[in-house]
């Protein structure tokens, strides 16, 4: 059987995503597929799934939109909580290789060995998140984080123009 590199296969991945942006009617249908792409097509993204901020709740809230992968007991995350807070309030991705050592980390599943957390924005502003954990540890490299982000922005310029 002829295998294909990692780069080929985020190459297709990606590509995948931006046949989904044009095929789905809406940032909620997109947001659905790209949780299900990634989640069926990335061995080692195993929960996958977004945060968005709840609009005008005061303190701010992340709220669980689509996912894909066991249920979490988190369904609302403070910005004050959790690598997904972490993620929202500094606007910046975040990367965890071992989520054992870090103490902000909010457990979901006892599985979980390393997650990513990528900020969605909307017109300049965090607006949500996507969140992929890992039964692997260290399971998101440069590359990985590149194709989340891409997702991210997709899915960020989907919404600002809704
Ligand atoms: N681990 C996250 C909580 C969400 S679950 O991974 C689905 C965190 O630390 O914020």
């Amino acid at each position: 059987m002829a295998t294909i590199s990692k780069a080929e296969k985020l190459d297709a991945v990606r590509k995948d995503v931006d046949r989904l942006n044009s095929e789905t009617s809406n940032a909620d249908q997109l947001m659905e597929g790209v949780t299900v792409l990634l989640n069926e097509q990335m061995l080692k993204y195993n929960w996958v799934g977004f945060y968005m901020l709840e609009a005008g709740a005061d303190p701010p809230m992340l709220v669980l939109g689509h996912y894909q992968g066991a249920m979490t007991p988190h369904l609302r995350i403070p910005l004050n909580q959790g690598i997904c807070g972490a993620a929202a309030s500094s606007g910046k991705t975040v990367v965890v290789d071992d989520v054992s050592k870090d103490p902000r980390y909010l457990a979901c599943s006892i599985e979980t060995k390393s997650e990513i957390v990528v900020p969605v924005f909307v017109s300049g502003l965090v607006a949500g998140e996507l969140d992929i954990d890992s039964h692997f540890a260290a399971a998101f490299d440069f590359q990985d984080r590149k194709l989340v982000e891409y997702c991210a922005q997709i899915v960020g310029k989907r919404l600002e123009s809704e």
